[in-house]
């Protein structure tokens, strides 16, 4: 295992290019599924879940060939509708490839992903999306087996916009017979990329981004090139660690559109932000300002994806913010390292009360999830002192070299092994 040291109160500065988006290229990858030939994908990023996701694809047949950002998937052999449930367990993201193989082989075998550490996480959405689509679904304790000897378009209308629900129902509607409409359908810019894929392959799906989308089956899906977008949330966690450091920092291939609400927030908060194109500057040279009340809800609202790293900014800022948290209930994790490195914050149900304190203090902390764990590198790199990152697994699950990443920027980091420990487990990679 191993952690990172981080000698925070250093500004970062300098510019830096943007990751490809790990929950783009996750369901694209699923969706491949779909194709009989070769799919060639740009701008994967090499992190944990994309590694696990290539071994699955690897078992159910498919070959596989990585080179830098590039991954090219030969699917004429994939042979198996069975995804081992060893590798289930590893990745949650591994249930987005119900529906495409559902489309492929008539069947499907997966099992329940189960809840993780950020709350849990449910699939009856995506079950009962593809139950009306034809699909008869068998639970056996952990076991989920589907089966449909012809999947047909309805209108399906989700209690929840669920992002993957909403993209699983895609993937197993575009190949099935006749129209199928999602109402209230997840808007995150993630499954507009999921619809141009498919369209690419030969898809006819409309509406993506808006919460209808309608889907014309097709009976084949064509071999193609694609890239993968940049990643919003690598994009606003860097935006957030230049402004907590009071830093200057210029993000490369970053699609600003995508970080409206964030940039809404930090400009508030007193930080100059200014996009032209793909590139975005971010400069703070005060304290921030509080921000009275804020609440994470689906896309294109505050995503809930980068609430712990608002907090850690707001942990900082001249007053009392509140955040209330509705996607997920244990998304609150990190508060209690936060608040062992000097922070101030109180939570209630589904509230964080947090009072800004003048600065943070370095601490050794454990990340309990992915952007619970980038959330404490950020306060790490604004704190006196030295901090401890422990449990970093996590964090490479969806950033990749993060202390690389930051060192270009100034960051002093460096990542060591724990002496004495036992190899990086894989069982709670969830995502
Ligand atoms: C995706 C993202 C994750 C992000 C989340 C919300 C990927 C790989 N992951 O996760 O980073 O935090 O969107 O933006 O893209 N729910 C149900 N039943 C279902 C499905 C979901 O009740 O069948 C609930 C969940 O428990 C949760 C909420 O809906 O409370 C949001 O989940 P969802 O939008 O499905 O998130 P994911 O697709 O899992």
């Amino acid at each position: 295992m191993e952690k990172l040291v981080i000698e925070g109160g250093k500004p970062l500065s300098g510019t830096i290019r943007i990751q490809g988006a790990k929950n783009a290229a996750l369901p694209i990858m699923a969706a491949s599924v779909l194709c009989q030939g070769e799919i060639a994908l740009g701008n994967v990023p090499d992190l944990l879940d994309i590694r696990v996701m290539l071994d699955i694809l690897t078992a159910l047949g498919s070959k596989v060939q990585r080179e830098e950002d590039r991954i090219q998937l030969d699917m004429s052999g994939l042979h198996s509708s069975h995804i081992p449930e060893e590798l289930m367990k590893q990745m949650r993201s591994s249930i987005f490839l119900m529906g495409p193989l559902l489309a492929r082989f008539g069947a499907v075998t997966v099992y329940q992903p189960g809840g993780c550490a950020i709350g849990e996480r449910k699939i009856n959405l995506h079950l009962q999306g593809l139950e009306a689509l034809g699909a008869v679904i068998e639970e056996d304790g952990n076991t989920i087996r589907c089966r449909a000897d012809k999947l047909k378009g309805a209108d399906i209308l989700l209690d929840f916009p669920s992002v993957g629900a909403t993209e699983n129902i895609m993937m197993a509607a575009a190949a099935a017979e006749g129209r199928t409409t999602i109402h209230n359908a997840a808007r995150e810019p993630e499954i507009q990329d999921l619809q141009h894929f498919l369209n690419a392959m030969g898809a006819r799906i409309y509406g993506a981004g808006t919460d209808t989308i309608t889907i014309d089956g097709v009976a084949r899906f064509t071999p193609c090139t694609y890239r993968i977008i940049p990643d919003r949330i690598v994009a606003g966690t860097l935006l957030v660690a230049a402004a907590a450091t009071r830093g200057n920092v210029t993000l490369e291939e970053v699609n600003p559109q995508h970080l409206t609400s964030l940039i809404h927030v930090m400009k508030r908060s007193g930080v100059q932000i200014i996009s032209s194109g793909d590139i975005m500057n971010v400069q703070c040279h005060n304290r921030p300002k509080r921000i009275e009340r804020m609440m994470t809800s689906p896309y294109p609202a505050f995503p809930t994806d980068l609430q712990s790293l608002l907090m850690v900014f707001l942990s900082l800022a001249d007053g009392l913010s509140i955040i209330k948290e509705t996607v997920f209930e244990g998304r609150f994790k990190h508060v209690d390292e936060l608040n062992r490195m000097g922070a101030d914050i109180h939570v209630d149900m589904n509230a964080a009360f947090i009072k800004g304190v003048p600065r943070l203090y370095g601490a050794t902390v454990e990340a309990t999830d992915l952007r619970a764990g980038a959330a404490l590198v950020v306060a790490g790199l604004a704190a006196h002192g030295t901090t401890v990152v422990e449990q970093i697994h996590h964090i490479d699950r969806g950033y990749e070299q993060i202390e690389g990443m930051l060192a270009r920027l100034g960051a002093r980091i460096r990542r060591t092994p724990i002496e004495g420990s036992a190899p990086t487990p894989l069982a709670d990679r969830t995502g």
